[in-house]
């Protein structure tokens, strides 16, 4: 296993390229599915997990063709040779789930793994289960498989979400679009990638309106075709540099960030006295002259402030002037960074779902270790803004979800190196 060795203290300066949205590309693969004719995703980030869905999608028979860095992936479905998505390829990431309500629609029947939890919470999926249950699937679940059918067809339904799920949205619509009759997804998820994931859909002669509204309306049609779909930038990606600017010090530009799907943030940023500046090429970003000041954090679902960037903004609340309040409500158990920041020299203490992060004047450099995607790049800002040398170890976690993070980092001026093997 990887780790990565920093040594803070310096500024960040120069341009950041902002790659394809992990999120979304995850949803637009399965959504390959639904088309019989070749679908070409560009801006595709090559990132452990979409390469892990790549193959997942060969499994089912899939013609994926995704040259080695190459940031344009075609995956033509004209045939699937199978239906079953095993625990090994589930249990390894849960986006891999998604593929059974594409496979449900498209074919008639499916049996995925259940994706079990995961370090940040136990992640149920009964909120898919029983979307697919209002379009008319029968669905068992056997020795830790979903087996769904639904062999005269799914049927268009009303959905009442009873909260909001990301994951539970994106997958109803990804059976809707081939049901018989209309669907509506009342009190959906508002997030960018949702809305992403319809205009790739529509484009491809699905017919829904109201994505990235909590109703969503989806009119069932009788087949998908082909074509080219550009995934949007990460707004995670981006706004994780943001954050790092502002712990280190310095001015990026992240290139292709889109302010309006991060306002929350970026009002957040403000607050804590971080110049922001909505530009054509994207997002330039500043520490003003002065202090970090505390701001409060809630996360919520979109458009408030997301829990994939709390780790992170925690990172930077430690160097704050004050004390900052953070309350995780999307996830039981999302503050496994803060202990690991505490080695730092952090002042954070964990309640329930609420951290109180009270600021220091410096972090120190140490040994670190993360359990996650956003908890990993979280100590990689801690780390920026310390003194002395850090050492992040179980780098995976980082592969998964940032594509070519020392070098996007390196080349701001961030002393950062990839080391094999961990302690
Ligand atoms: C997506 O997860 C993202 N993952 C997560 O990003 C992100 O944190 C999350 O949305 C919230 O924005 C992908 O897109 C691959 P949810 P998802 O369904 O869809 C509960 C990252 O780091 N719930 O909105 O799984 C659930 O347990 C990842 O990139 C049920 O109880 O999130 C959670 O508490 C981590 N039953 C809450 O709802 C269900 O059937 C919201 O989860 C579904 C969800």
């Amino acid at each position: 296993m990887d780790r990565l060795s920093i040594h803070g203290g310096g500024p960040l300066n120069g341009v950041i390229p902002i790659s394809g949205a992990k999120n979304s590309a995850l949803k637009l693969m399965a959504a390959a599915l639904l088309c019989d004719q070749p679908l070409q995703l560009s801006s595709m980030p090559n990132l452990a997990d979409t390469r892990f869905m790549a193959r997942l999608l060969e499994q089912l028979g899939v013609r994926v063709d995704w040259p080695a860095g190459s940031s344009v992936c075609r995956l033509d479905a004209e045939t699937i040779s199978s239906t079953i998505a095993p625990y090994d390829l589930v249990r390894k990431m849960r986006a891999t789930f998604n593929v059974l309500g594409p496979l449900l629609a498209r074919i008639g029947h499916a049996t995925v793994s259940l994706p079990g939890g995961c370090a940040i919470g136990a992640r149920p999926v009964d909120l898919h289960l029983k979307a697919f249950e209002a379009m008319g699937a029968d669905i068992v679940i056997e020795q830790g498989y979903v087996k769904a059918a639904a062999l005269r067809g799914l049927k268009g339904a009303h959905i009442l979400f009873p909260f909001v799920s990301v994951g539970a949205t994106e997958h109803a619509m990804l059976a809707a679009v081939l049901a018989d009759g209309e669907t509506v997804l009342e009190n959906a998820a508002c997030e960018p990638e949702i809305a992403d994931l319809a205009f790739c859909l529509n484009s491809v002669g699905a017919r829904i309106t109201g994505a990235g509204t909590p109703i969503i309306r989806i009119q069932g049609v009788s087949r998908l075709g082909g074509g080219r779909y550009d995934v949007i930038p990460d707004r995670i990606e981006a706004g994780t540099y943001a954050i790092a600017a502002a712990a280190a010090g310095g001015e990026v530009l992240l290139e292709g960030a889109r302010g309006e799907d991060l306002v929350s943030l970026i009002d957040h940023l403000r607050l804590a006295g971080v110049r922001v500046v909505a530009e054509e090429r994207g997002l330039r970003v500043s520490r003003a002259d002065g202090p970090i000041h505390a701001v409060d954090v809630d996360t919520a679902p979109h458009p408030g402030f997301p829990t994939d960037l709390q780790a992170q903004f925690m990172a930077l609340m430690t160097i704050a002037d004050g004390t900052s309040l953070i309350r995780e409500n999307i996830f039981e158990n999302r503050f496994m960074h803060a202990p690991e920041l505490n080695r730092l020299g952090a002042d954070i203490t964990v309640r329930g779902r609420e951290a109180t992060v009270r600021g220091v004047r410096q972090l120190k450099g140490a040994q670190v270790m993360a359990t996650d995607l956003r908890a990993s790049v979280s100590l990689v800002i801690a780390a920026l803004a310390a003194e002395g040398e850090t050492m992040v170890n179980r780098v995976y976690h980082l592969d998964r979800g940032f594509e070519r993070l020392e070098e996007k980092l390196g080349r701001c001026g961030a002393r950062i190196t990839r080391l094999s093997g961990s302690i």
